[in-house]
């Protein structure tokens, strides 16, 4: 049984008041069903948020990572100081990542190999831009992008793995991809999958779509068979939508 995930992804937004003051009303808002809900708030706060949340059954999970253990790299995080605070999850591979700090799938693959080494599990993301979607090379682009990445793993990490497919121009943008969309790019994603390691690591891995959920459209993007659940953005930053938005993961 694949796990259903919601995940709130706070980007560089709420300082330490507002990282409290969310994580408080998500506390009474969130109602507890069989989806597992996680949040990243800004480095910063992580310790703050994992404390705050205190045995709720919430996960705070990290944004980022490094792929060395410790050393000379100024302005870096690494897996043993996150596991040190509570932190096991962190996301890999977002396309604000990718695209204003130079990510390639290279440094991914190293992030995604040293982190799952580590024991961390990892929300990897991949998607393609408007001009890809525009030139029908949607398939192309983001089967390239696994290809570079989750396909050179081995068979035993893909457990702590979760995908998340984020078509680029509908991150930010209020266009969201139609269930249709991401519907078709999960079945092609979890193809891909069975392909190279088999029916039972595809038929497990959850596959989450983001870009633009709302709680308007959550519930008919998550009702589709290949979609487990979302990383939600803007939406996020609001209990009362992030909430609906867990809620509609049923
Ligand atoms: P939005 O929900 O704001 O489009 O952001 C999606 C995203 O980038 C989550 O990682």
């Amino acid at each position: 049984m694949r796990k259903k995930i919601v995940a709130g992804n706070w980007k560089m937004n709420n300082n330490l008041s507002e990282t409290i003051n969310l994580i408080n009303d998500l506390k009474i808002q969130i109602y507890k069903n069989n989806v597992k809900v996680m949040i990243a708030p800004a480095f910063t706060f992580l310790h703050d948020a994992v404390k705050q949340i205190d045995g709720f059954d919430i996960e705070v999970i990290s944004q980022n990572i490094n792929n060395n253990s410790s050393g000379a790299y100024t302005g870096e995080v690494s897996a043993e100081m996150l596991k040190s605070i509570g932190v096991n999850t962190t996301l890999i591979g977002h396309s604000e990542r990718r695209a204003y700090y130079n990510e390639d799938d290279e440094l991914l693959l190293n992030k995604l190999k040293y982190s799952i080494e580590c024991g961390m599990n990892v929300i990897f993301c991949f998607g393609e831009e408007l001009s890809d979607r525009k030139s029908q090379n949607h398939f192309t682009v983001v089967k390239n992008q696994l290809d570079n990445t989750v396909m050179k793993v081995d068979k035993s990490s893909w457990k702590k793995i979760i995908l998340a497919y984020e078509p680029v121009w509908a991150i930010g943008t209020g266009e969201t991809a139609s269930a249709e969309q991401a519907q078709e790019m999960h079945e092609f994603v979890r193809k891909c999958i069975s392909e190279s390691f088999g029916e039972e690591i595809s038929n497990n891995v959850s596959i989450l779509y983001g870009g633009s959920v709302k709680p308007n459209n959550a519930s008919e993007i998550f009702s589709k068979k290949d979609v487990d659940g979302g990383l939600i953005g803007g939406a996020a930053l609001n209990a009362s939508d992030f909430s609906k938005i867990v809620e509609s993961n049923r």
